[in-house]
This record gives structure tokens, sequence and C-alpha cells, in this order.
């Protein structure tokens, strides 16, 4: 407890200064525990502060308003951000991979099975200010060259996504202040790292030093991804006999929960009503293998084609965020739920 003091101390002014002014992670670490902002921790290590990552202060922005935009498409005034969806649409907020130094869609569908979690086509904004460039891989050939000011900036990747993927309207820069405020708070914590005692050791003892070590900065960066890979995948060559890998029903029964029921139940962000029944199996299986816009081979991989503010669209999945065999699963448990 003693040597967390005065860590406890800066925490209580940053979250003084969080109601007061702006949810900027201020203050330098002497120590770090486990819940210690990763991004504070690289701010205290002397890592040059980067400016697209960090809330400036802006008159009614709040990390309050920020999780409200997130989690309830709620903007100033109680606007709706988007007619269709909410960034939990399609982003989680919590931790959503077992390694952080791994995009590896199975062990994530196992990870949201033990903690509960949606399984998503956009990557966890939780971690997103740790993240260096957005909008990675192949996005570059769906948004052209608006993916260009995203790449590298934190602001125009949310400015982006709130507009092009949520088919809303553009964030004010109070609003966007605020996003940004609340992002930082759902940033990597050391605790997410997976550092061995002595590198925790390392890490504290050149915080207590005040030391400017590059190498412990360094091996920070080494124990996460700081970009989430974006690799677009088609449908299999003939969708009757599906891709050439075994599914498991058992899989494909989780991955309908976690992913479709999470849009499609009861028309939650959709048209199309999915839901535990045998229509609903029945329709899907029926086209899985055909060349309709209902096959989810099409679907799946290449989403549905959004019309500018009129209309919700489904994004696809890379490479990343489903497998081929996560499809097959679902295509055996449609098979099999319907053979019962
Ligand atoms: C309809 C789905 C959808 C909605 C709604 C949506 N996003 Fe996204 N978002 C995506 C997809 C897909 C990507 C592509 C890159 C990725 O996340 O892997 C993305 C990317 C991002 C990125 C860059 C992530 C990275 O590491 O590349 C940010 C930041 C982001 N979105 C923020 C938001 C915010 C804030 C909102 C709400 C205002 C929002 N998104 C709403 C689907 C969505
Ligand atoms: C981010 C939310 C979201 C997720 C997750 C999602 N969908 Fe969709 N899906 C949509 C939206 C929005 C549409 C556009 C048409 C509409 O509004 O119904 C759509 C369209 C479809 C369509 C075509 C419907 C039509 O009328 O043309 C099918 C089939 C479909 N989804 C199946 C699936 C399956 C199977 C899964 C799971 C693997 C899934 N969806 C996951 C949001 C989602």
């Amino acid at each position: 407890m003693q040597r967390y003091l005065p860590y406890l101390l800066a925490l209580a002014t940053l979250g003084y200064l969080t109601l007061a002014t702006s949810p900027a992670p201020e203050g330098h670490l002497t120590v770090a525990d486990e819940q210690a902002l990763l991004q504070q921790v690289f701010q205290s290590l002397g890592q040059p502060q980067r400016g697209d990552n960090v809330a400036r202060p802006v008159d009614g922005a709040s990390a309050e308003l920020g999780e409200k935009i997130i989690l309830e498409g709620l903007g100033i005034n109680g606007k709706r951000q988007s007619k269709h969806f909410v960034c939990t649409s399609c982003h989680n907020v919590v931790k959503e991979d077992p390694n952080l130094l791994k995009a590896d869609p199975e062990a994530r569908l196992d990870y949201a099975i033990k903690n509960d979690l949606p399984f998503l086509a956009g990557t966890t904004l939780y971690g997103a200010v740790n993240r260096t460039s957005y909008y990675n891989g192949d996005y570059e050939k769906k948004y052209g060259d608006l993916v260009k000011p995203a790449r590298k900036d934190l602001r125009a990747a949310i400015q982006l996504c709130a507009t092009e993927c949520a088919q809303g309207e553009p964030l004010s820069a109070a609003e966007m202040e605020s996003v940004v405020g609340y992002l930082q708070q759902i940033g990597l914590k050391m605790g997410d790292l997976d550092l061995s005692d002595d590198e925790f050791t390392r890490v504290n003892d050149a915080l207590a030093e005040g030391d400017k070590d590059q190498s412990v900065i360094n091996l920070l960066k080494g124990k996460f991804l700081p970009y989430s890979p974006a690799t677009f995948v088609l449908p299999p060559e003939d969708r009757k006999t599906g891709y050439p890998v075994k599914g498991d029903a058992a899989i494909g029964a989780e991955l309908y929960d976690r992913s479709c029921l999470h849009c499609h139940e009861n028309q939650r962000y959709s048209f199309y009503n999915l839901n535990h029944n045998p229509d609903s199996y029945e329709h899907l299986l029926k086209h899985f293998s055909r060349y309709t816009r209902y096959s989810t081979y099409q679907v799946s991989r290449y989403g549905t084609s959004p019309i500018p503010g009129k209309k919700a669209y489904m994004p696809h999945y890379t490479e990343e965020r489903m497998s081929n065999r996560q499809i097959e699963s679902l295509r055996d448990f449609l098979n099999e739920a319907l053979s019962k």
C-alpha cells in the first residue's frame, strides 16, 4: 500500500482534474501498479506525447459524455449520433484478445465465451489510444483516400467511423474531445501486458529514478500489437462445398449468439430479423450456399453496401475478425439445429 501511495494521490488528482477540466492523464508517475494506464507510464518514462490521443480541454467536453456517445449513441443535448448504430454495435470497450500480441479470431471467440462478450467486426476500442495506426491493411481498399488522414490520427479515425461506419453525424469539437477522453480511460493498463515480475520491477525502478530509459519504453512496446491488422478475404470458391476446413457446431452456436444476434435479434440494429427459432435457421441455411444477398458467405466477407446516411449496412469481417472455420462452424450449427 505504502509504495502505491504516490500513485494513488496522483490518481486522485487526476480524478479531480477529469471532473474539473479535461480527462488528459496528467501527472508524473513514480510507481505503477496493475491499474496504471500505460499511456501515463509512457509519458512518465519520457516518451514524447502524441497530440492525437490526448483530449484537449474544450467547453462542454467530458469523458462522461464520451462514454454516453460510445455506449448509448447520445451526443450533446441527447442528440442521436447515428440513426442506425451506436459505437458498441461494432466495437467492444473492454479487452477482447487473450494475447495482446495476436489478432486471432479463434482465441478471441474463446475469450468472448469465457467473458460473455460480443464478437464484432470492429476492433475493441479498449487500448485504441495505445495503437499508433488505424484502419490498417486492406481497409485502404474499402475507404480509399478517406483512410489516409485516419491512419495515423486517432481523431480522424473516430470521425471517419462516426460518419462512414456508423453512418451518422460528424462529432462536434466537444463531442470529439469527450470521446478521446473516454478512450483514454479505457486505454491499456499495466496489468494487461503480461509482464513478468522482473519486468514490472524494471519499469518501476525506471519510474522511481525518473530515468528516461528507452529500453524500458521498448520493453513495454513489445508487449502488445500497436495496430489491428486487417486482411480482406473472399467467400469460398464453391459455396456449395464451402471453405475446405472442418467446423464445429458448438462454436457455430456461440458465433450465432455473439455475432449475428448482437445486431439481428429482434432487429436490434437491422431490418433483417434473426432469433432462436427454426425459421431463422432455415432461412440462413437455405441461402448459405446461394449467390443471393442472404448468403452468409456473401455478407460476412463482403458486408452489405451502405447508402450514405440512408440505410444501415452490415460491416464485413476480415480474416483477423472471423476465420473461415468459424463460418463453417456456423453452417454446421444451423444444420445440426435443424436436423434435431
Ligand atoms: C457499423 C459498424 C461500426 C460502427 C457503428 C462504428 N464502427 Fe468504428 N470501426 C468499424 C470497423 C469495421 C473498423 C475497421 C478497423 C477495425 O476496427 O478493425 C472501425 C474502426 C474504428 C477505429 C479505428 C480502430 C483501429 O484500431 O483501426 C476507431 C477509433 C473507431 N472505429 C471508433 C468508432 C467510434 C468512436 C464509433 C461510434 C461513434 C464507431 N467506431 C462506430 C465499425 C464500426
Ligand atoms: C454490426 C451489426 C451486424 C452484425 C454483427 C451482423 N449483421 Fe447482418 N446485417 C446487419 C445490417 C445492418 C444489415 C443490412 C440490412 C438490414 O438492415 O437488415 C445486415 C444484413 C444481413 C443479411 C442480408 C439481409 C438482407 O435483407 O439483404 C444477412 C443474411 C445477414 N445480415 C446475416 C448475418 C449473419 C449470419 C451474421 C453473423 C455471422 C450477421 N449478419 C452479423 C448488421 C449486422
